[in-house]
Formats: C-alpha cells, structure tokens, sequence
C-alpha cells in the first residue's frame, strides 16, 4: 500500500526543522548504505546524534504518535529513528534500490524495515527534480509533496529519487517494523478502520459499527506479533 499523509508537521514545525538544517553538519550519504545502494547513492545525510538531527527526530516521533491515521496505516511496532537527507548541488540524487531489510538500532536491537516513509521538509516550488519514484504492483508513482507531508510504501518496493538540478531537497526519511507484516492484511485493516471511521460518522454508535469494530480487532488479534 502506498498512502501520502499530509501535514503529519504543521508550517511552523517545518520551518523550525529547516531552522535547524540550516548550518547542520551535513555528512556523505553512502556511508550508511549496503554495498549495492552505495553505488548509486549521492546524496548527504546528518549523523545521528548531532543536536538538529535528535531535536528533528524528536518532533517528529512526538508528531507521529498524535496521527491516527499514521498508527492505523502502519501499526508500529518499532520505529528506526527518523533521520534527514539533502539532496542539493553535486550531492542530489538516489538511484534505483530496495533499501536494507534490517536496520540496527544501537548494538542489539533490530528494525525489519516492512514500511519505508519520507516526510518532506522542503517546499515543492523551492526545488528542481527530486522526485520520489516508486515501482511496484501499483506501476510507477512519482511523488513530490508539500513540506510537511510524508508517503508510507511498503519497504520491498524498487525506488530512487531523481537528480534535483536547482534549489535543495531536504527530508527526513525512516522505517517501520509493523504489528502486522503483511502489507495485504496491512491494507485491510486500514480499509475497515477507516469503513468503520465513516460509519460511525454518519450514523453514530449503532450495532453495525459495534460489530464491525470487533471484527477488526479479532483479525488484528489473529494476524498481529507483539
Ligand atoms: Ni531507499
């Protein structure tokens, strides 16, 4: 499932994040690539553990867990810690790869990355290029959102991001370990939630939407690994 999640950030939250980006300490992207992906890979990224990097990776972790439509799309069960890129002058673009299916998270713990996601922090006007292509069942989409809105696509997905030849792309970009690894019984349970979301709109508390939402929860049960 591909889904786009706008304004996951508000405008003021954006502006401060590329407040922080302005004279961040930009490294070489390849250097946390596997070998393939490093090999078309050029583009910067932050280190981890420098002050815009933790203050960026904090809002928007505090921003995620306010989306209810991000939980019900993705149902997290661990978050690789978002991270940002720059994509701008010599360094601005990333070839076609499928990311890494394990991401450490410090020296023990693992990330299966089920679910890839940008969040964009750079306005689509300020910039040439860079878009986000992805290639799947769905056949090619191109994406290039607003500042502020992310895409979620499942992690098993051929990408790239195209050369950006004028202005900079700035982004944050991270993976999700879900409850439910299937991205088929993912994209079910976010169907009737948002079926049952709507029901209950219209027609209130009625024994249909009671029904329907234990439905969910007894396949949620049946599929999800805690
Ligand atoms: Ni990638």
């Amino acid at each position: 499932m591909l889904l786009t999640l706008t304004d996951v950030l508000t405008n003021a939250e954006v502006a401060q994040a590329r407040a922080w980006l302005a004279d961040a300490p930009w490294e070489v992207g390849a250097l946390t690539a596997g070998k393939q992906a490093a090999s078309v890979k050029s583009n910067q990224q932050l280190p981890q553990d420098c002050e815009a990097a933790v203050n960026i990776r904090d809002m928007v972790l505090q921003a995620l867990n306010a989306n209810a439509t991000f939980f019900s799309a993705t149902l997290p069960k661990r978050i690789y810690p978002p991270r940002c890129n720059r994509y701008a002058g010599e360094s601005n673009f990333f070839g076609n790869h499928i990311d890494g299916a394990i991401r450490m998270l410090g020296h023990d713990k693992r990330v299966r990355t089920d679910i890839s996601c940008t969040l964009f922090l750079s306005e689509p006007d300020t910039y040439e290029g860079g878009e986000l292509c992805i290639a799947d069942t769905f056949g090619e989409q191109s994406i290039k959102l607003p500042a502020g809105s992310m895409v979620i696509y499942p992690g098993t997905s051929l990408h790239q991001v195209k050369p950006v030849t004028r202005g900079e792309r700035l982004a944050c970009f991270f993976w999700i370990e879900s409850l439910v690894r299937s991205d088929e019984q993912r994209r079910l349970l976010y169907e009737l939630d948002m079926s049952i979301l709507n029901l209950r709109a219209q027609y209130g508390e009625i024994p249909e939407a009671v029904a329907q939402t234990g439905v969910y929860h007894n396949l949620l049960r049946m599929w999800a690994d805690t």
